[in-house]
């Protein structure tokens, strides 16, 4: 494992753990980094040993504290809606994932690592995180999805409280508002985590990846349309080999061993 390169991979237990790797900068992002993330959430996805990835932050004190502002300060107009777009399109991939992606955050996720953690379907949080959108402290807005996934996580009002007041609120805060799934001590995160993905290496992969299109691709599109790619969705599962093991198991009354196919 590298430790010159701001992205580490490593497959722990059935998960890859994609970790941002900047700790002199609280792990944030600047563009190539960003690009080495997309990448390695590629190798995860193509990875046959990794039943789902998990995106955490070096170090004790941050997940990613934001976009790299020094990078950012010199963007023209122009070159910021660019910018925009490829955070975007890079966090939109994670979102799109046919596996499970869980945010570990286990300190700071603000700016960009705030959106960052939205993309990834789950939030499991140190009781140390702390989450905020203060990019109109900088003059700016949330440009990586932040203004809509917020919204779509926590509700618009309580989206906008943090968008525009541009406070950090605490992982317990941060529970309460639904904005992430759980709320573990420092030292259980990544025990929590990894008890998680190795429950979800008992389950069947197809039926894992079309619950996730049909949640993620469902939200996007008119809630008729979204019940079509439901039955859709569902009937694939029939063609499987795994939804003949999960329902023949259940019915011999003996726990399912599932193939991936
Ligand atoms: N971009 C670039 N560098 C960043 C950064 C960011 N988003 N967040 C932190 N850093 C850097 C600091 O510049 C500092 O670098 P230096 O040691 O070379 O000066 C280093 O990380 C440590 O940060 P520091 O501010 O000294 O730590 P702190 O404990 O005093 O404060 C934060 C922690 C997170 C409150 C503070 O760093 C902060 O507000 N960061 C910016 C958060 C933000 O606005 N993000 C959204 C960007 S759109």
């Amino acid at each position: 494992m590298p430790h010159d390169e701001t992205v580490l991979y490593e497959l722990r237990e059935r998960a890859a753990w994609i970790t941002v790797h900047r700790p002199d900068k609280l792990n944030a992002l600047d563009r190539e980094t960003v690009g080495r993330i997309a990448a390695a959430v590629d190798r995860g996805l193509d990875d046959p040993g990794a039943v789902a990835l998990v995106l955490t932050g070096a170090g004790e004190r941050a997940f990613v504290a934001g976009a790299d502002i020094g990078e950012m300060a010199a963007l023209r107009a122009d070159e910021a809606q660019r910018y925009s777009r490829f955070l975007q399109q890079a966090f939109d991939g994670i979102e799109r994932a046919p596996k499970p992606v869980i945010a570990a955050v286990n300190g700071f996720a603000l700016g960009g690592g705030c959106e960052l953690a939205l993309a990834c379907h789950l939030r499991f949080a140190a009781d140390s995180a702390r989450f905020g959108q203060p990019e109109v402290n900088l003059g700016l807005v949330p440009g990586a999805g932040g203004t809509q996934r917020l919204a779509r996580v926590v509700g618009r009002g309580r989206a906008l409280e943090l968008i525009l007041g541009g406070a950090a609120i605490d992982a317990a805060e941060a529970l309460r508002i639904g904005l992430v799934n759980r709320v573990v001590p420092a030292g259980d995160l990544e025990r929590e985590v990894t008890a998680f993905v190795t429950a979800l290496a008992g389950k069947a992969p197809l039926a894992l990846a079309r619950a996730l299109e049909a949640v993620v691709s469902g939200a996007e599109t008119s809630q008729d349309e979204a019940m079509r790619l439901e039955a859709a969705l569902f009937g694939l599962c029939f063609a499987t080999e795994d939804m003949r093991e999960g329902t023949r198991a259940f019915l011999d009354k003996r726990k399912p061993t599932f193939s991936g196919r």
